[in-house]
């Protein structure tokens, strides 16, 4: 007999969170109100999809006879058993072309593991059908008045209920009402922002940092919430993109607007935990301008024995464009030493277009330095010292 290996998404572990069809290169993935599905005939198995998502339900690549159709994925209530391998013949598809190919990660399955050192996290605790309450503590505007960029950061009080995050991971919110359809709202999908013990130690809280987004449902929401607005929160999501729990860990944090919220969870913890750690703390944050960058003023009083600070403005009146990739560039002299350092992890969260520039800033990098940037990659991601999250 003849198997095939096809790749599926669990329903029962998916939040619809529309991350993997927004991140799939070959628009395999498509849903309906009831699930998000995979094309079998569509998907390359490139796993462009894998990482980003938050709760590992897309990682499903199962055995089958007879490849499973769309209409059938919407259908399920729970994925079905992979067909049991004893005596087939599995045919080579091209998720397992791939895969093989994909040198740098086939040991974890596609998918880049956590640092070794990370805590171990809590996931999926809550979930859009059984949600947990909070109360907002505080919301306020954290870009300047006047500028495009409406940034909030939004205080979530979970008071007696437990709600164990750690940084990097993100959280759910699911927004009141129905939708165009009238089916209850997705989740949305927010990094935290605030260190394990909270944004305020010893309160049972955390921090959001939210972009209002014109005719956003949840962005909108969450950035229009008033202090003592009840919110149901699913997860916490994500267990890979997870801080390294080792003082001596350097980290190279690059980001663009709230894909900073994360570098804040990572650099808070430092401060309050290992202010005075060996691991150096680099961050690399893009903005357009100093009024438009989330968290400007608190950055620039931490300090310089902490973290490195490096700000790439794109829009500032009379200045010459700038991006992280130019910035990670003119600090090569200081990042060559650091990449090839086992101790060295690199994160990268924010606008999509970011990861293809930093990639490239790095191998030129390492060109220059006599290093070279595949073969670092391949280890760093193997190792889960090296994390994109973008959108
Ligand atoms: P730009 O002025 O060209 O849009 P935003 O404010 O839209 O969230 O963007 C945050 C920052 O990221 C802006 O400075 C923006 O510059 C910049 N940016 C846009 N595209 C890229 C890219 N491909 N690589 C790096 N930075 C980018």
């Amino acid at each position: 007999m003849e198997l095939r290996r096809q790749h599926l998404i669990d329903p029962v572990v998916c939040i619809r969170c529309n991350t993997c069809q927004e991140a799939c290169p070959v628009d395999a993935i498509t849903h309906d109100s009831n699930n998000y599905v995979v094309s079998f005939e569509k998907c390359s198995g490139c796993r462009a999809c894998v990482s980003p998502c938050p709760t590992g339900a897309i990682d499903n690549w199962l055995l089958v006879d007879r490849p499973w159709t769309l209409d059938e994925q919407l259908g399920w209530e729970e994925l079905p058993e992979s067909h049991p391998s004893h005596g087939a013949t599995i045919v080579e598809t091209p998720a397992e072309v791939s895969d093989l190919m994909d040198a740098a990660t086939t040991a974890t399955g596609g998918k880049v593991p956590p640092p070794p050192s990370a805590a171990q996290p809590f996931t999926n605790v809550y979930s859009r059908e059984a949600p947990v309450t909070a109360r907002v503590a505080g919301n306020m505007r954290i870009t300047a008045e006047g500028t495009e960029s409406d940034i909030h950061h939004v205080v979530l009080d979970f008071q007696a209920n437990a709600f164990p995050v750690l940084e990097g991971q993100s959280i759910g919110i699911i927004p009141p009402g129905l939708d165009a359809k009238g089916r209850p709202h997705n989740i949305r999908l927010y990094s935290v922002a605030s260190p394990r013990e909270g944004e305020r130690s010893g309160y049972n809280n955390l921090a959001l940092t939210v972009k209002r987004v014109a005719g956003g449902v949840g962005s909108n929401y969450v950035c229009d919430l008033k202090k003592d607005d009840e919110v149901l929160v699913a997860g916490p999501f994500g267990d890979a993109f997870l801080m390294p729990d080792d003082p001596e860990a350097h980290i190279i944090m690059i980001c663009t607007g709230t894909g900073s919220a994360p570098f804040r969870a990572f650099t808070e913890r430092r401060r309050r935990a290992h202010a005075e750690a060996p691991g150096k703390l680099m961050l690399f944050f893009g903005a357009r301008s100093p009024g438009e960058l989330p968290y400007f003023g608190p950055l620039m009083k931490l300090p310089k024995t902490l973290i490195d600070v490096n700000l790439a403005f794109s829009r500032v009146p009379d200045q010459p464009k700038r991006y992280v990739q130019d910035k990670l560039r003119d600090r090569a002299a200081d990042l060559a030493p650091l990449l090839p350092d086992a101790k060295t992890h690199i994160y990268i969260c924010g606008l999509k277009g970011m990861e293809q520039g930093c990639d490239e800033a790095f191998a030129d990098i390492c060109r220059l330095n006599g290093l070279d940037w595949a073969s670092l990659r391949a280890t760093l991601r193997r190792e889960g010292r090296y994390h994109v999250e973008t959108y």
